[in-house]
C-alpha cells in the first residue's frame, strides 16, 4: 500500500508535466500539403495563437489547399515552405501571378522580398508583337496585349518603334534568378514567387534539427526544442 502511495506521488508530477506541456501538432490542409508547424500555424482551426508566431496564420481552402492571406494583396497559394532556409513559395490560385504582381504588397507582414528584378510593364497593338515577343498571355487579348521586361532598353524600344504604352515602371518583382544585366527580353512572369523572413530567426535550430517554439505560453521569447519523431505528430515543446 505505501509502496503503491509513493509511487503515484512521484509518477504523477511527471505525467502532469509531460500532459500539459504545449503540444502544438504538425498540421496539413491535406496529405500532399506542406506541414504547418511554427513558426507557422492554423489559428482559424488547429493551433491554439501561442503555437506560431504574429503574421504566420495559414488556412486551408475547402479543406485542401494551404493559403496565407496577406493584409493589402489577399490570398496566395502555398507551394512550398523551407524551415531552414526561411523561405515560403507562393502562387496564384488564379494562375495569372504578373496580374497580382502589379499590386503586390507586403507591408504589414513579417515576409520580405530577398531577390528582385525591377520589370516595367506595357501594353502594346498585339498583331505587331504577338510574334515577336513573350507576352503574359493571362493579361492579353486579341488587341492588346502585354508585356513585361526588365530592360529600359527594350522599354524606350517598345514605346517608340512598336506603339507600346508604358502601364507600370520598374515595379519591384520577386524573382528567384537575378536577371544579367541588360538581357533584353520580355518575361511572362508565371513562375512562383519567394519570400523570407527574418524574425523569427530559427534556422540555426532548423539545422540541429530542432525546432523553434516559445519559450512559455506567455512569453514572446523563442527558444530552440527537441523534436520528436515524425510519427508522434505531436511537437511538445520541452528542451
Ligand atoms: C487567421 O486566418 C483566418 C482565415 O483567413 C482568419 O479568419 C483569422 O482571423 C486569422 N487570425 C489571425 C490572428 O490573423
Ligand atoms: C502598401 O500599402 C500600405 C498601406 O496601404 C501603404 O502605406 C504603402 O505605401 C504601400 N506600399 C506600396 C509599395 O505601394
Ligand atoms: C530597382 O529600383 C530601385 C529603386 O529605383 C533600386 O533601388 C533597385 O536597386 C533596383 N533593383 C534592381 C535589381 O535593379
Ligand atoms: C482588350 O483589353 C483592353 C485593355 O487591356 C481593352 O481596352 C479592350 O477593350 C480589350 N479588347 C477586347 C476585344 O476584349
Ligand atoms: C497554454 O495555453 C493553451 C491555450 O491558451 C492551453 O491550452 C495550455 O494548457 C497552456 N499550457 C500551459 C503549460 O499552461
Amino acid at each position: 500500500m505505501n509502496t503503491f502511495i509513493i509511487f503515484f506521488t512521484f509518477l504523477f508530477p511527471l505525467l502532469h508535466t509531460s500532459t500539459t506541456a504545449q503540444p502544438c501538432p504538425i498540421t496539413r490542409c491535406a496529405q500532399n500539403q506542406v506541414p504547418i508547424r511554427f513558426p507557422f500555424y492554423q489559428q482559424a482551426t488547429k493551433h491554439p495563437q501561442n503555437c506560431g508566431y504574429p503574421g504566420f496564420n495559414l488556412s486551408c481552402k475547402t479543406q485542401s489547399t494551404t493559403y496565407l492571406s496577406l493584409p493589402y494583396s489577399g490570398d496566395f497559394y502555398i507551394r512550398d515552405i523551407n524551415y531552414l532556409d526561411q523561405l515560403i513559395t507562393l502562387y496564384d490560385p488564379n494562375n495569372c501571378l504578373p496580374n497580382r504582381l502589379l499590386t503586390f504588397n507586403i507591408s504589414g507582414t513579417p515576409f520580405v522580398i530577398p531577390f528582385h528584378e525591377n520589370y516595367t510593364f506595357l501594353t502594346c497593338p498585339s498583331e505587331v508583337i504577338k510574334s515577336r515577343f513573350d507576352i503574359i498571355e493571362c493579361m492579353s487579348n486579341s488587341t492588346h496585349s502585354v508585356l513585361a521586361t526588365s530592360s529600359m532598353r527594350l522599354v524606350s524600344s517598345l514605346v517608340s518603334s512598336y506603339s507600346c504604352r508604358v502601364v507600370v515602371a520598374a515595379l519591384p518583382v520577386p524573382v528567384s534568378w537575378p536577371v544579367k544585366e541588360d538581357e533584353e527580353f520580355t518575361a511572362e512572369l508565371d513562375g512562383d514567387i519567394q519570400l523570407t523572413w527574418y524574425v523569427p530567426q530559427c534556422g540555426d535550430c532548423e539545422a540541429q534539427g530542432r525546432i523553434c517554439g516559445f519559450k512559455s505560453n506567455n512569453s514572446d521569447e523563442i527558444d530552440c526544442f527537441r523534436r520528436l519523431p515524425e510519427s508522434s505528430k505531436y511537437l511538445y515543446f520541452e528542451l
